[in-house]
């Protein structure tokens, strides 16, 4: 994991109150079994295990629209899905009342796995807070969840039957397999990858795309897009996010460099936190393009001047096509960091812009120039002066990503703190 300042100074903080806790016998004593409990209070110090039912309008709506009608449609048999990193089973619960809505085959199965055992021992229960469930519209949550007492409500028998749980760490091999070693139809992986390291980002996409079936689908969050889509995957584009599917042959190996694909590219559309409408009532998008532009954000940005706004629909449309080379190339294009320049002049406050070119020169090794890029998104953030893009992190979100990336690069040393 790429920790944050925080998270080290809680994971410091708690071995520091423990006798030894910065020797190697201690480490020793995590690993046996007579460690797994204090290994566990570790873990949790350090996780981030925020969640929630319907978690990200807009992605869900196209994975509803796009991937799972159809897959219920042409399948006609039980959907396996796996929800790793699952916390403490929101999304698990999300999935499966989806499934239910659009009359999934009854067979069909959710597994949730975290490395926390706490999260997964709540997970197993399947309860929610009234406050939770006030993000669900009343006639599906009627329908699939029932109340508990105490203001609490919990997924009806028979959705329950269909979920498993398992402690797993995604660090760990081997992974787990659907039912009778099939693969999974989807993979949801969202807010998990976004606290690795590069290397290990790489790494467990590279093993959650093996463990797909064949056209099965894998599902970042929208801080989580691939930058370039690694072997055996492509990226499957819809109106409002980014899935990428296991591609029918095998993609040809691609040399990797040493600081790893990291992000960014493209993604769903903001997402604010809060709950979507439920399933039954969301709007359906037009329909997926394989390739085209984004369109312009319209009634979503306050008026600005005709000039200036010609300025940001030229900045918009270049950035467009920097995600467009993304999602279509397995490498980045050498063209990505002049045309996010370009697009940057025309438009400086076009924050996920700067963000990915901030990627882009880490990649490239540019440390000192990528932390100059991200500083600056991050003060165009910070200061209200940030547009926000289509299709790509919202703003909140982006902004910390903005400060992962400069703590990152402080914490490597390329570039001193200011
Ligand atoms: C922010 S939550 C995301 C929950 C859910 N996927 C969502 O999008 O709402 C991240 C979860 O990833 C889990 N996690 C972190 N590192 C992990 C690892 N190495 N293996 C499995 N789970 C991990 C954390 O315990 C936490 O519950």
């Amino acid at each position: 994991m790429a920790l944050s300042d925080l998270q080290c100074r809680r994971l410091d903080e708690k071995l520091a109150a423990r006798p030894g806790g910065h020797s190697a016998q201690y480490l020793l004593f995590l690993k046996s079994p007579a460690g797994a409990g204090e290994l566990a209070e570790l873990i949790d110090a350090i996780t981030v295990q925020k969640t929630d039912l319907f978690r990200d309008e807009s992605q869900l709506l196209a994975l509803r629209t796009h991937v799972l009608e159809p897959l219920v449609a042409s399948k006609r048999r039980p959907l396996r899905i796996w929800s790793a990193g699952c916390a403490t089973g929101e999304e698990v619960a999300t999935l499966l009342v989806m499934l239910a809505e659009m009359g999934a085959d009854a067979g069909s199965t959710v597994l949730g796995t975290d490395i926390s055992e706490t999260a997964i021992a709540r997970a197993r229960e399947l309860c929610f807070t009234s406050e939770q469930l006030q993000r669900v519209h009343p006639m599906v949550r009627d329908r699939w969840f029932v109340p508990v007492g105490a203001g609490r409500f919990t997924l009806v028998a028979h959705l329950k039957d269909r979920a498993s749980f398992a402690c797993h760490n995604l660090m760990d091999s081997p992974y787990p397999a659907a039912a009778e070693g099939q693969g999974f139809d989807l993979i949801a992986c969202r807010n998990v990858l976004i606290y690795f390291t590069p290397e290990s980002f790489d790494r467990v996409v590279g093993l959650l795309a093996e463990r797909l079936a064949p056209e099965g689908l894998l599902m970042l969050s929208a801080t989580e897009p691939l930058l370039r889509t690694p072997p055996g995957l492509r990226t499957v584009r819809c109106e409002q996010a980014f899935f990428y599917a296991r591609a029918l042959e095998p993609a040809p190996l691609v040399p990797r460099t040493p600081s790893g694909s990291g992000l960014p590219a493209v993604g769903a559309r903001p997402s604010p936190e809060v709950g979507p409408p439920p399933a039954a009532t969301m709007d359906r998008p037009s329909e997926a393009r394989s390739s085209g532009r984004f369109p312009a954000i319209g009634a979503e940005r306050p008026p600005v001047p005709a000039v200036a706004a010609s300025a940001h629909s030229e900045a918009e449309a270049l950035f467009a096509q920097v995600l467009e080379w993304a999602a279509e190339a397995s490498e980045v294009s050498p063209q990505t960091a002049d045309t996010l320049r370009r697009c940057l002049t025309l438009d400086p406050d076009l924050a996920s812009a700067r963000y990915l070119l901030g990627m882009v020169l880490e990649q490239r090794g540019a440390l000192a120039e990528a932390a100059a890029e991200f500083r600056k998104a991050l003060r165009s953030l910070e200061e209200g002066r940030a547009r926000a893009t289509p299709f790509y992190l919202n703003n909140a979100r982006l902004q910390v990503a903005c400060a992962r990336a400069i703590e990152r690069l402080e914490r490597a040393g390329s570039t001193p703190p200011r």
